[in-house]
């Protein structure tokens, strides 16, 4: 049963939070929706459609008023603190923006989880550092300040703070958002490579289609160490689409491109 389950789960979530009289409380209205082990479901929606407040959602760090959210199979309802923390640790999360701690190097940004999970040795944990920096190719860069990075770079660091406890599951909140398109599609082999070379499941916000396109259509070769593109479309990436808090489309890229529903067709055209 365990083996089987989603790894994120929602159940006719309802949110609910006061923003005042011209707009209705619910953030989220009634979502309904499956992540399954080694999918990768990306996320359109418009501003304020309610995709950061799903993401926390999912994360326990919002609680629903309505619904079931189960992550790793466990309904989140009524855990404690001490019973969601080995759950949060399952899950690395880029937040919007990256949200790097500023005062912080790299290499320290990078550590923050270990700071709250003492399990490994002091040299394990400097050891996974330096192969979370490299795999996000910023070898050597333990030592810098975060304002010496460009956007990019900054962004990189972000991913290799979510992923250095080895998580199976990442949620990435807007990863290439007012990056420009080289540095946008550098990121995007990157979740492709983790996917491929971890086995990571994922829940990606964007809003650009060419994201998407990257995710469905690369490969990571591990003999050549390269995101090499193909034509297939890649069974695996499926899509959810948010309109102010409610699914309005999930399937996968052929019915995506085959939608009707005019919001919908905003996110493809
Ligand atoms: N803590 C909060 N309190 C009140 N309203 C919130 C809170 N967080 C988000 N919202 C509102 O919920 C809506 C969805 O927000 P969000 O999920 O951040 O949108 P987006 O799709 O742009 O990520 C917005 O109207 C936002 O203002
Ligand atoms: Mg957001």
């Amino acid at each position: 049963m365990a083996a089987t389950a989603p790894v994120v789960e929602f159940e006719n979530v309802t949110v609910r939070f006061d923003r005042g009289a011209h707009f209705p409380s619910e953030v989220l209205d009634q979502v309904s929706f499956r992540l399954s082990e080694g999918e990768t479901k990306v996320l359109f929606g418009a501003a304020g459609s309610g995709k950061s407040v799903l993401m926390k959602t999912a994360l326990g760090l919002v609680t629903p008023d309505a619904g079931v959210v189960r992550l790793f199979g466990r309904d989140l309802a009524g855990l404690s603190e001490d019973q969601m923390f080995p759950l949060r640790l399952r899950a690395g999360m880029v937040f919007q923006e990256g949200a790097l701690f500023d005062s912080l190097t790299v290499g320290e940004n990078v550590a923050y989880i270990f700071q709250e999970d003492r399990a490994l040795p002091e040299d394990e944990e400097r050891r996974r550092v330096e192969e979370a920096l490299s795999f996000v190719e910023l070898d050597g860069r333990a030592g810098d300040m975060p304002s010496e990075l460009s956007g990019g770079m900054r962004r990189r660091v972000a991913i290799a703070r979510a992923f250095v406890g080895g998580p199976p599951l990442m949620l990435y909140d807007s990863p290439t958002a007012g990056l420009d398109p080289v540095t946008a599609h550098h990121i995007m082999q990157l979740v492709v490579k983790l996917r491929d070379s971890q086995r990571v499941t994922a829940l990606l916000v964007t809003h650009r289609l060419q994201d998407a396109h990257v995710l469905a259509h690369s490969r990571f070769d591990a003999a050549t160490g390269r995101v090499e593109s193909s034509e297939h479309s890649d069974a695996a990436t499926n899509f959810l689409v948010l309109r102010e808090g409610s699914v309005v489309f999930e399937g996968g890229e052929r019915e995506l491109f085959a939608a009707r529903d005019s919001y919908v067709r905003k996110f493809i055209e």
